[in-house]
């Protein structure tokens, strides 16, 4: 394991598992990383800070009005200096109120200041952690982006058997390894197309759809975070850009396409997951268009280019497409493949209300080629976020073979 160069910020709660994250503040350290500590309160009272002090070879933060502490380093400071922040054991309180935007410790506050990749290991009794309240805070920390690291199942400090133990120090380490290590996709170049296009109609009128984005963030984030320089080009979304990922903001599927030929020379994959307008007003007005006494408005459309068609064919590179279908999805993602000129498409049902559309779960049917032949791989329902990982996982195993 080698995190030489590695600033981890190590958050504990209260919790009798709180013992146990000296051992694994001793091993990140022996790893080379640089490793500086916040307790709460409820931490303090299962381990001493002198411990952890000792054992990281800094001062450890646990007061967030301390006006000596923000003189060495402020909290905002402090949210912006590690590469990965570690919250071990995470109690369900914690979760809670990290999940609620509250800001009532340092930690909490480092939490919500903080735009850091962020894993919660969390440790409770096994009722607490199976209490639907704080299965409703995890699945919000994963849609949010959070990593969740366990919990193990076994016997409790409280007698009870279940599961809510916190995972072994060792393996927390492990999986700290993993994230700053494991990057199959090195030295790979994405881009990827996300989100929907708006197509000028005149100053206060457009056409578009109802994409949010999500998916296609969450396979950049994915992408990213195994190692892939990606570029996001996105049509107008509410959603912050992804961690290590650069965004080229456009509007119309004209503009999604030049900055698409700019971006995608040196890519090894161009994924076209944005939902462009196929069409687009012939002329828009620069003035409001002012509505007529006789009873309706013709308005001419002329069709856009097809962005992921052109890469296809232009650039040197391997292109997914996805479909969004709202019946007879396999016939129709199959046809659009082939259309297209691409190896690999990814269908989605938009019909239902679960999936799809502005959702923060999915479900694809994927299509592809393969030693020559047509093959099918079903992935999800599950977190767009997951999805992605899973996806991009997929892909990269398919040009590889
Ligand atoms: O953004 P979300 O709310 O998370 O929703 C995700 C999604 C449903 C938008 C996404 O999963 C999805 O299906 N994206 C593709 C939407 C779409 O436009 O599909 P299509 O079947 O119309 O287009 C087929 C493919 O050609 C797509 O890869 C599309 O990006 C591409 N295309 C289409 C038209 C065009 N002019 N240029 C293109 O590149």
């Amino acid at each position: 394991m080698n995190l030489s160069q590695k600033k981890i910020l190590l958050g504990l709660t209260g919790g009798i598992a709180a013992y146990k994250v000296a051992d694994l503040c001793r091993q990140l350290v022996k790893a080379g990383a640089d490793v500086r500590v916040v307790m709460t309160s409820g931490a303090k009272a299962f381990i001493s800070p002198l411990t952890l002090q000792a054992l990281s070879g800094n001062a450890v933060h646990d007061d967030l009005l301390d006006p000596n502490a923000e003189a060495a380093m402020g909290h905002i400071e402090l949210a912006k200096w590690p590469d990965l922040i570690v919250i071990a054991p995470a109690s369900a309180d914690f979760i809670a109120r990290a999940m609620a935007g509250m800001a009532d410790d340092l930690l909490a506050t480092l939490y919500l200041a903080t735009a850091k990749p962020i894993a919660l290991v969390p440790a409770m009794n096994q009722q607490m952690w199976a209490n639907t309240a704080t299965q409703d805070n995890i699945s919000l920390a994963k849609k949010r982006g959070l990593q969740i690291w366990g919990p193990a199942s076994g016997e409790q400090a409280c007698g009870d058997v279940g599961l809510g133990r916190m995972i072994e120090p060792f393996e927390i380490a492990q999986k700290v390894d993993e994230f700053f290590n494991h990057k199959p996709l090195k030295g790979q170049h994405w881009v990827l197309t996300a989100g929907p296009t708006v197509e000028k109609i005149d100053p206060v009128r457009y056409l578009t759809n109802r994409s949010s984005g999500k998916m296609g963030y969450a396979i950049a984030q994915a992408a990213a975070n195994l190692g892939a320089k990606v570029i996001l080009i996105s049509g107008p979304v509410s959603l912050a850009c992804p961690l290590n990922v650069e965004r080229v903001s456009v509007e119309s599927a004209e503009q999604m396409l030049a900055a698409v030929k700019e971006a995608v020379a040196n890519a090894d994959i161009f994924l076209a997951c944005a939902a462009v307008s196929d069409y687009r007003a012939k002329q828009s007005s620069d003035r409001k268009m002012k509505k007529q006494d006789d009873n309706g408005l013709q308005l001419e459309l002329v069709q856009n280019p097809d962005i992921l068609k052109w890469a296809a064919n232009e650039a040197d590179c391997y292109c997914v497409g996805f479909a969004a279908e709202t019946d007879n999805l396999e016939e129709y993602a199959k046809a659009k493949m082939q259309r297209k000129g691409i190896e690999m498409i990814c269908a989605n049902d938009v019909s239902r209300s679960d999936i799809g559309f502005g959702s923060d779960y999915n479900e694809l049917a994927v299509f592809y080629q393969n030693a020559g032949q047509l093959k099918q791989k079903a992935l999800g329902p599950s977190l767009k976020l997951e999805l992605a990982h899973e996806l991009v996982i997929f892909i990269h195993s398919i040009i590889k073979s």
